[in-house]
């Protein structure tokens, strides 16, 4: 993976943590928009790695994973809207539903995550950047200046995640959505490695009766007031 640049004193780190569907990815996104910060999406690189595991059927031969990983280059364009895996536009692929299923055993692989944290870090030697995901609070970023946990019900989250769904013309129902992000939470908080939890020092934001703009403008006071 790429190489970067070290960070310095004035730059600012917001790492956001949350599970699928509490809105972080949204609200980290105009966040950085307003603030003209980096925006990391740190699931988008786990989730191009499960694409390239699909395509080259070894999703389930961790070895060959874990070889193929290093080779792989995962960048971003367009300030993180678009995801590239060997400067492929692979933006599209890493949400359909196969990828949405299977990310979760491969991103408990210690050694893919290794990889990956890696590389994240370097990208937070860039500038002030604005990083969501599952263990950005705790592992990737644990000296960031803000930190947040945005979570939400798991019915308001299916829901959300059904709309973007049907967005995308997937035809599938409440009832399997659920069960997917059920069955996400579960394998990312009850992982060896890295699992999904909420930092003592992060602020935990519900989401369920709280529109974006209310959580965008919410973080943005946080951050102002410490200027
Ligand atoms: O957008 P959504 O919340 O559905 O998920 P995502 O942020 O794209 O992450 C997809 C999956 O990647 C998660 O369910 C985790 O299994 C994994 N992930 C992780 O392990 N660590 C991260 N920092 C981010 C994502």
């Amino acid at each position: 993976m790429r190489g970067r640049m070290r960070k310095t004193a004035y730059q600012v780190t917001i790492a956001i943590d949350g599970p699928a569907g509490s809105g972080k990815s949204t609200v980290a996104r105009r966040v950085a928009e307003k603030l003209g910060f980096l925006y990391l999406d740190s699931g988008a690189m786990y989730r191009a790695v499960t694409v390239f595991a699909i395509r080259h059927g070894i999703a389930e031969d961790t070895p060959k994973l874990i070889d193929m990983v290093k080779r792989c280059h995962i960048d971003f364009a367009d300030n993180g809207k678009t995801i590239l895996l060997n400067d492929e536009n692979v933006s599209t692929d890493i949400r359909s539903p196969e990828v949405n299923s299977l990310v979760a055993d491969v991103a408990k692989i210690p050694e893919i995550r290794h990889e990956i944290v890696r590389h994240q870090q370097r990208i937070g030697e860039e500038g002030s950047l604005i990083a969501e995901g599952r263990d950005l609070t705790t592992i990737v970023f644990p000296n960031a200046d803000f930190k947040f946990y945005i979570d939400a019900s798991v019915t308001e989250r299916a829901g959300r995640r059904l709309a973007e769904l049907r967005a995308q013309n997937v035809d599938t129902t409440l009832k399997a959505v659920e069960a997917g992000i059920r069955a996400r939470d579960k394998k990312d908080t009850s992982r060896a490695h890295s699992p999904l939890r909420i930092a003592a020092d992060a602020i935990r934001v519900d989401t369920t009766q709280r529109t974006i703009d209310e959580v965008v403008d919410f973080i943005l006071g946080q951050v102002k007031s410490k200027d």
